[in-house]
């Protein structure tokens, strides 16, 4: 196996591309898709702040390794979702890798800060915990972003996240998501900028990536997720891209170029009708916002032991996430 570039020895190869690549060439592909998806969506200006969301998993620390390579002013936060102990190791992995680089993590603490954590959440709202979770980590996301004067807020959902929402969206017309379903969402009153600049980069590019950089990760999935209907898209479109390389990459970007548009009309009328949040000042039709709403549910609750939460609920079934 060798090298498309260089032709020494290859460690990876990617069908998509058809090609095999060595350490250094590889490393450069990564970074120049990542510049290229940055570039092609106008993600962010030279010299712009960003906030890097990093849960401690492959894809975020990639993304954040990547956009300091690339000489991106790139903060980090973490949310401690108090999910046991996969949320305490994720956390040592988010500031493990801030401190080898040397670089700022902003932390927040859901039980510390807003008296819930998501398992007691979910149950006190009434919501799958991916449910709450979303709603959690959008809404701090944001609002760290907007306090810190940051340009845009950067996640680390690749390739493979963004097809199986698409999937998901589309099986089910989803309309009003695919809408939003974008690798860059422009800042608008209350909201900053949100990217996504790891959606030209797979899954499998991204565990080799952190391997390859000797970036340690959270292996282990949120044990919330399991049944999550995501996880059955990402199966059914790893099957048709193990016949067909390249398909997934054809679906998202194919939707990106020639579909997403015709889904767009209407939704700035959607907008416009929003106030703001009686107690956080966010944009939001209602008197207090959903998240609000959630940490005034769940305040006081009783801790939920994680297994007993399990038990109760079976499978979570998240509502399909759009531009998050
Ligand atoms: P997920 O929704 O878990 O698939 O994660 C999607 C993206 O959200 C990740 O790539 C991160 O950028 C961000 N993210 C997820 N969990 C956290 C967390 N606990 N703290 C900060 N960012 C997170
Ligand atoms: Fe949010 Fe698992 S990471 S419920
Ligand atoms: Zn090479
Ligand atoms: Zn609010």
């Amino acid at each position: 196996m060798k090298c498309r570039v260089c032709r020494g020895p290859a460690i990876i190869d990617i069908r998509r591309h058809n090609a095999n690549f060595c350490t250094e060439h590889f490393l450069r592909l990564c970074r120049d898709q990542v510049a290229k998806a940055i570039k092609e969506h106008s993600m962010l200006a030279e010299g712009e702040r960003v906030l890097v969301a990093v849960s401690g998993g492959k894809d975020s620390l990639a993304l954040w390794d990547l956009l300091l390579e690339l000489g991106y002013q790139a903060d980090g936060l973490y949310l401690g979702l108090g999910i046991g102990e996969y949320s305490d190791e994720s956390g040592d992995y988010a500031r493990a890798f801030a401190e080898s680089r040397g670089a700022t993590l902003l932390e927040i603490d859901l039980r510390e800060d807003y008296g819930y954590d998501i398992p007691t959440g979910a149950r006190a709202a009434r919501r799958a915990p991916c449910s709450a979770c979303g709603l959690s980590k959008r809404h701090l996301f944001d609002e760290a972003a907007l306090d810190g004067g940051y340009d845009a807020v950067a996640t680390g959902h690749n390739l493979d996240d963004e097809a199986a929402v698409l999937f998901g969206n589309v099986l089910h017309w989803h309309t009003e998501y695919l809408a939003r379903q974008l690798p860059v969402l422009d800042a608008r009153p209350g909201f900053p900028r949100k990217i996504k600049p790891l959606v030209r980069l797979g899954e499998r590019e991204m565990a080799a990536y952190c391997l390859v950089r000797g970036i340690p990760y959270q292996v282990e999935e949120c044990p919330m997720a399991a049944g999550n209907r995501h996880i059955a898209y990402k199966e059914a479109l790893n099957e048709i891209e193990s016949r067909s390389p390249g398909a997934k990459h054809d679906f998202y970007h194919g939707f990106l170029s020639r579909a997403s548009e015709t889904f767009r009309q209407g939704i700035d009328e959607e907008q416009g009708a929003l106030g703001t949040c009686g107690r956080c000042g966010s944009p939001t039709p209602a008197e207090l916002c959903a998240f609000c709403r959630l940490v005034e549910q769940a305040g006081g609750s009783q801790p939920v032991e994680l297994s007993a939460r399990r038990r109760a609920t079976g499978s979570s079934d998240p509502a399909p996430a759009g531009g998050s």
